[in-house]
């Protein structure tokens, strides 16, 4: 059994990061809009923070108040949208329920949308037009690409079906020739899907929720989820639980996460390279 390693893979893809950065000559600025109080993403936002100064792209924080105005916010789009010192721009997710989500995203230039959110990009994703992908998606890949996990003909699961996550995943692993299986919080015998999957991909927000019974024998689990249970960080799968019956699980902390924000300063380095 391997327990993925997500910060030394993520290390050593920051110092890829890094170099190019030093190579392109050119200062890059990720602009990141935090709307509201909601503490996990204040955790967030401090990892993208610190990983871009680590690897030499700078960064600035734009705070909105919780009850802000859907118009400020674009209008703070738009002018950050303008400015050629900014070279991505990116709204911490969940926003408060009074916003528009898909107006505010859709308000971003695609050029530098480094989520891959704005329909334009999400668009030429699903289309096969490009490789360009939501950063939690293209971590899965990665993961699996560097574990010399094969995806071709595999048969893959992922429970969750969100924008940020499952969609696009289940896009890139199709795209990777896998035959994937799309699960969500309305799928009927979700034990008796996830059982057959070769490679069974968590994003479901619900603490420990996936446990050996949901697991076939020599399998892959990645685990997307970050919940906190007693202070503590912990997946949506029971690792403890699942992991002597998998090939290869991913851990939380030091998995998908770790990744995911590498894979956001390589997604600012392919905008603007
Ligand atoms: N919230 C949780 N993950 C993400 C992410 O990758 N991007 C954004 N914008 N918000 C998030």
């Amino acid at each position: 059994m391997i327990i993925f390693d997500g910060k030394a893979l993520a290390l050593n893809i920051k110092s890829q990061v890094a170099e190019s950065v030093k190579k392109l000559n050119k200062k890059l600025t990720l602009a990141v809009i935090l709307i509201g109080n909601n503490p996990a993403s204040e955790v967030y936002v401090r990892n993208k923070e610190k990983s871009c100064k680590d690897v030499g792209i700078d960064f600035e924080l734009i705070r909105f108040s919780e009850n802000c105005k859907q118009n400020d916010v674009i209008k703070k789009i738009k002018e950050l949208n303008k400015k050629i010192e900014i070279s991505g721009i990116l709204v911490q997710l969940p926003i408060p329920n009074h916003l528009n989500e898909r107006e505010i995203l859709d308000t971003i230039s695609a050029k530098k949308d480094v989520d891959c959110l704005t329909q334009e990009n999400f668009g030429r994703l699903a289309l096969g037009i490009s490789d360009f992908a939501p950063c939690t998606a293209s971590a899965v890949i990665e993961i699996l690409k560097q574990s010399n996990i094969a995806i071709q003909g595999k048969k893959v699961v992922v429970v969750g079906r969100s924008a940020l996550v499952g969609l696009p995943t289940q896009m890139l692993l199709t795209r990777n020739n896998a035959t994937v299986t799309l699960c969500h919080s309305k799928t009927e015998k979700l034990k008796k899907i996830t059982k057959k999957a070769d490679i069974l991909v968590v994003a479901i927000g619900k603490a420990k929720y996936i446990t050996k019974k949901y697991v076939k024998k020599h399998s892959v689990v990645i685990d997307v989820g970050i919940n906190r249970v007693d202070g503590k960080l912990c997946g949506d799968v029971d690792f403890e639980n699942v992991k002597k019956k998998t090939h290869l699980i991913t851990p939380v902390p030091g998995g998908v996460g770790q990744m995911t924000v590498a894979m956001l300063l390589k997604n600012i380095l392919l905008l603007n390279s």
